[in-house]
């Protein structure tokens, strides 16, 4: 792998169910950054027919291949990653032992904290500190546990793309990568939850001085939007899909505006069907901040950073909100002054920069971070 290439120029690829997403970056300082190149393409498929697994492949590859092409990529190292349920994130207190010692025994120590079977994951893991627990000292460990057959699933697009992966990271610590570089990044004491809305799929983290305390995948999404306006409306996908990108939701301020022509009737009615799926996931949202602040008093949740294409419905934000009452914010990972943009500009590079923060935590991933 590699032999022939000393770069250590890496892109990252972000393989969703909806879109696939690459960046590639350039270091140009030592916490500094230049856009280099960027895309975005939807996987294709047809929403109301249930594609097989082999079809996905098809046409993510294919989406891929077409991106690379049209976007002048000759970068061949790739970083992706996993999300979802395949991939399992525990805290975990492990007798104290050192990395090269707990690398040993991760096998049989992990085991009990992993609902597959150990011979079916990849399994990875971060040492935080050190604890005391019950009088004995302890390690507390971050431990990932990845179905094998996701890993297989996701570099056999790369390789089919014709790309090599070097790295397959988890789509929640990209966005934390992404987060820590970005402008937005934190206060002294602030605890931040970061939320990446794909299509069905939203990662949920909350990051503390810089560290992971929580991480979930849970699995509602835009499509759970979509597919409530395409039961209620009796519309097919593609056709609930279209009224969600066009309308999203309508918040109350401006839903007291006159509501006498037909238009803003329809309007308002697809607006409360979304409210009603987008409920069930500020339902998660505030379950992950529940469990945050069980731990001690203080810990709160101060801010909660958007991202992912579902980040885009409109007023989104302002509704979350408002139910949560926490501010809401929606990431543009390239408004910082590490990252150069020079060479990109205009609307569109803002309104999809939301949706690439995961492919650009994955671009910040160097060859170097391999073990
Ligand atoms: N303007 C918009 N308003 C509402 N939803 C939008 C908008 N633009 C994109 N979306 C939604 O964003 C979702 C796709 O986002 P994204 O590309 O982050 O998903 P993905 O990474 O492919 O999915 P996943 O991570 O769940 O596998 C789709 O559900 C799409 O309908
Ligand atoms: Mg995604």
């Amino acid at each position: 792998m590699g032999l022939f290439s000393k770069s250590k120029e890496v892109i990252g690829v972000d393989i969703g169910s909806h879109n696939i997403k690459v960046v590639q970056l350039k270091k140009t300082g030592e916490n500094n950054y230049q856009l280099l190149k960027y895309g975005s393409a939807p996987i294709s498929l047809d929403y109301n027919t249930e594609s097989s697994p082999f079809d996905r492949k098809q046409s993510a590859v294919n989406s891929l291949k077409k991106l690379l092409i049209q976007n002048k990529i000759s970068i061949k190292k790739a970083v992706t990653s996993v999300s979802g349920n395949s991939v399992i994130v525990r805290y975990v207190k492990f007798p104290s032992l050192s990395h090269a010692e707990l690398e040993k025994t991760i096998q049989f120590e992990a085991e009990p904290y992993i609902p597959f079977g150990v011979q079916d994951v990849n399994i990875g893991f971060q040492i935080l500190g050190e604890v005391m627990d019950e009088g004995q000292k302890k390690m507390e460990t971050i431990l990932i546990a990845s179905k094998k057959e996701i890993i297989q699933d996701r570099t056999d697009i790369l390789e089919e793309a014709g790309l090599i992966p070097v790295i397959v990271d988890v789509d929640a610590f990209a966005l934390e990568n992404a987060f820590e570089i970005s402008s937005t990044s934190q206060g002294a004491g602030e605890n931040i939850m970061l939320v990446d809305i794909g299509a069905l799929v939203t990662n949920i983290v909350i990051v503390e001085n810089g560290v992971c305390r929580v991480v979930r995948d849970v699995l509602v999404g835009g499509n759970n939007f979509t597919k409530a306006l395409q039961k209620n409306l009796q519309v097919d996908f593609l056709t609930g899909e279209k009224m969600k990108l066009e309308n999203g939701l309508i918040m109350f301020d401006e839903r007291s505006v006159e509501k006498t022509e037909e238009d803003d009737e329809d309007k308002v009615q697809i607006s409360e069907i979304i409210v009603n799926a987008v409920k069930s996931l500020i339902e998660e949202i505030q379950r992950s901040i529940d469990y945050y602040q069980t731990q001690s008093e203080e810990k709160i949740v101060s801010r909660i950073v958007l991202s992912g294409g579902s980040a885009r419905l409109n007023n989104l934000d302002k509704f979350m909100s408002q139910e949560l009452h926490i501010p809401v914010e929606i990431h543009n990972p390239f408004n910082s002054e590490k990252i150069d943009t020079n060479l990109f500009s205009g609307e569109q590079f803002i309104e999809e920069a939301p949706s690439l923060v995961v492919a650009f935590g994955l671009a910040l991933r160097r060859e170097r971070d391999i073990k």
